[in-house]
């Protein structure tokens, strides 16, 4: 059987464009002892690509070989099994690429219980969720009545902040980059505040949202409203550095903010990355679904149309045009 798959053939020289990725016609191997073979409905689309697609070999990944399927994680449906843990129909998630069809020894595949769906999977339960659980309730140490301010809050995984905030009783202030997503934010996911960072006067909008100061900055962006939150921060403050996406396609990044604050204010910075907390997934996907399961996590997924609809689709995520996780159904 023939199917498709996107190779990245080129590295992006600042943004992503077509060239990059060459669509290529595959033909299904037959399986061997131990295989399944996967047939992917949804396909996720991260900021991280853009670095894995950099020839960047200091990273927390390495990245992907010119020539390689371009590396992503998605839901699948086994059509063929001859792996003992797996049968025909199961609902698998894992790395599985730009592909619609993928031989897998079960190395990383994780079954989905029955009832939930691959958006739920995608936006809540997968890279999404688990950041946002680990990077807010590990490293940021949320307390009952301080305040949080996330970046990139109508984002996958600042939409997953913003809300474990509020189930933790914190006051939650999210920036994004429109007014409809702040309304978003405010409106449905009961955000105390939002605001637009394309907007004039940030500092003031920022001190009128926080009148107590800030406890927690969750950082997802970079930008302008980096400074801006960093002069805000509490004594003992905790500044989580996700991600930099307004530094991704930029060939020098943006200075950051002078360090005095940080000896002034007693202030924690901490990095993290996801692939370093691979062996507590269980434990935080058991805790991210009794959060589910309380109607205290909304999810929204934004999708594309076919696989090939991600050459193009992946900048959505740089332009700032996906609502929630921005991901492919095939
Ligand atoms: N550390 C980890 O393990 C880990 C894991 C997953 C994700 N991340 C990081 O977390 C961040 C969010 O990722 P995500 O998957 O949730 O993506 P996302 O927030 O769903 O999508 C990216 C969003 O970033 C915003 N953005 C784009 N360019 C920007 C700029 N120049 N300044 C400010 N905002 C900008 C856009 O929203 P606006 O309309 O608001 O601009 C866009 O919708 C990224 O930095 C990503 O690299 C880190």
């Amino acid at each position: 059987m023939q199917y498709t798959a996107i190779k990245l053939v080129k590295r992006p020289a600042l943004s992503i464009t077509p060239d990059v990725f060459e669509v290529v016609t595959l033909e299904t191997p037959e399986l061997q002892d131990g295989q399944v073979l996967l047939k992917q409905t949804h396909m996720s689309l991260d900021p991280a690509m853009r670095g894995w697609m950099s020839d960047d070999r200091e990273s927390y990944i390495p990245p992907v070989e010119l020539g390689d399927i371009m590396r992503s994680s998605g839901v699948a449906t086994v059509v063929a099994s001859k792996h003992e843990s797996f049968a025909e129909g199961d609902q698998v998630a894992g790395l599985i690429g730009w592909t619609e069809y993928a031989v897998s020894d079960g190395t990383g595949l994780n079954k989905i219980p029955p009832g939930v769906s691959p958006e739920a999977v995608l936006c809540v339960l997968a890279l999404p969720g688990l950041t946002a659980y680990k990077g807010l309730m590990d490293i940021g140490k949320p307390q009952a009545g301080e305040t949080l301010v996330v970046s990139g809050a109508a984002g996958s995984v600042g939409s997953m902040v913003g809300q474990l905030g509020k189930a933790e009783g914190m006051t939650v202030i999210g920036t994004a980059g429109s007014d409809e997503k702040c309304q978003w934010l405010t409106d449905d996911l009961g955000f105390d505040a939002a605001i637009n960072y394309k907007s004039d006067d940030l500092a003031a909008q920022l001190k009128a949202a926080t009148p107590d100061g800030v406890d927690i900055y969750f950082e997802n962006t970079g930008g302008p409203v980096q400074d801006i939150v960093f002069h805000r921060m509490n004594a003992h403050g905790r500044i989580v550095v996700c991600g930099m996406i307004a530094d991704y396609n930029t060939a020098t990044p943006a200075p950051g903010p002078n360090w005095i604050n940080i000896v002034k204010k007693r202030l924690a910075i901490t990095g993290f990355t996801m692939p370093d907390h691979w062996n507590e997934v269980p434990e935080m996907m058991q805790k991210l679904g009794a959060y589910l399961a309380a109607g205290k996590l909304k999810y929204r997924a934004h999708k594309l149309d076919g696989l090939e609809s991600a050459i193009e689709g992946i900048n959505l995520l740089f332009t700032g045009g996906n609502i929630g996780k921005l991901m492919v159904k095939l």
